[in-house]
């Protein structure tokens, strides 16, 4: 049975993938800050699969190493989603007026701790795992208010490309999932109207197909492997094809994300 750790699965992007992990036998890890909804979600999927739910702030190193200690239990690590994240302080402040303690804790959870829990894990990384690090277009593009985040995005686009060159057993991938309706996402647009953007759900069958055809490192746009047909997620490895060269062509394109053919 394949391992899974997802941080911040409690919501969104990171609860939907455990969804569709758990669907296809994967065991999970899971965690997130608040336990009510993570143990909720547990309860949910423990027909399906074997769950270990903790409870923890990710940017905490006593919570990484219980993740840790969660997939040693669990025989070792094929897939690591480092999807939890925060904007910061909202609404979204100028650089200007971005605390720079605030700044600190953007940094702490959306560049640390997914460093950290990397560097806690990698002894127990498959040899043909892969790693995703949840990334976004404020990574690349700049956008008033965005900074702080976007910043902490970039760096770990680049620490992605960098771990991608040491560690080339396995797969290391930055990925933009878009726009998606969210909590987090409604805390960047506070009192807007943020119905028109798609459910967190409707991303997953992207994220399968591109970890089913498992191109080389380098950091990918989900909506680059959007299967043709959204009716089954099981079709996503289906549609992988034409998918996928779109997927490369845009890695190819920017040489400073691309990380060349990392093949076993
Ligand atoms: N939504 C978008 O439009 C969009 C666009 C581009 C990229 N992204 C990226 O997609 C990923 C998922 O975002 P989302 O919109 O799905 O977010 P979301 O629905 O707000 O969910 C965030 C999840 O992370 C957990 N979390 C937050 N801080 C944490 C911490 N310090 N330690 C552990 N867990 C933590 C939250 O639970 P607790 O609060 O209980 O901890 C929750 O489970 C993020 O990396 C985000 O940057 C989102």
């Amino acid at each position: 049975m394949p391992v899974a750790l997802i941080t911040g699965a409690s919501s969104g992007l990171g609860r939907a993938l455990a969804v569709a992990l758990a669907r296809r036998g994967w065991a999970l890890v899971l965690d997130a800050r608040t336990p009510q909804p993570l143990y909720k979600l547990v309860d949910e999927l423990a027909a399906l699969t074997v769950v270990n739910a903790i409870a923890g702030d990710v940017s905490l190193a006593d919570h990484r190493h219980d993740l840790g200690q969660a997939v040693q239990a669990a025989g070792g690590l094929d897939l690591l989603i480092n999807n939890a994240s925060t904007l910061g302080p909202t609404p979204l402040p100028s650089l200007a007026e971005l605390a720079l303690a605030s700044f600190d804790e953007i940094l702490q959870v959306n560049l640390l701790a997914p460093l950290g829990l990397i560097q806690q894990l990698l002894p127990q990384l498959a040899d043909d795992a892969a790693v995703v690090n949840i990334s976004s277009d404020a990574a690349r593009a700049s956008y008033p208010g965005w900074g702080g985040y976007g910043a902490a995005k970039a760096a770990l686009d680049h620490l992605t490309a960098t771990l991608g060159q040491e560690n080339p057993a396995q797969r290391w991938y930055a990925v933009d999932p878009g726009d998606m309706r969210t909590p987090m996402h409604q805390a960047a647009f506070p009192g807007e109207d943020i119905s028109d953007r798609p459910d967190p759900a409707t991303v997953v069958p992207a994220m399968l197909n591109l970890l089913e055809r498992r191109p080389p490192s380098g950091r990918y746009r989900a909506a680059d492997f959007e299967p043709t047909s959204t009716t089954d997620a099981g079709a996503a490895a289906d549609a992988g094809a034409a998918a996928g060269a779109a997927a490369d062509a845009d890695a190819d394109a920017d040489e400073s994300y691309a990380l060349g053919n990392t093949s076993r």
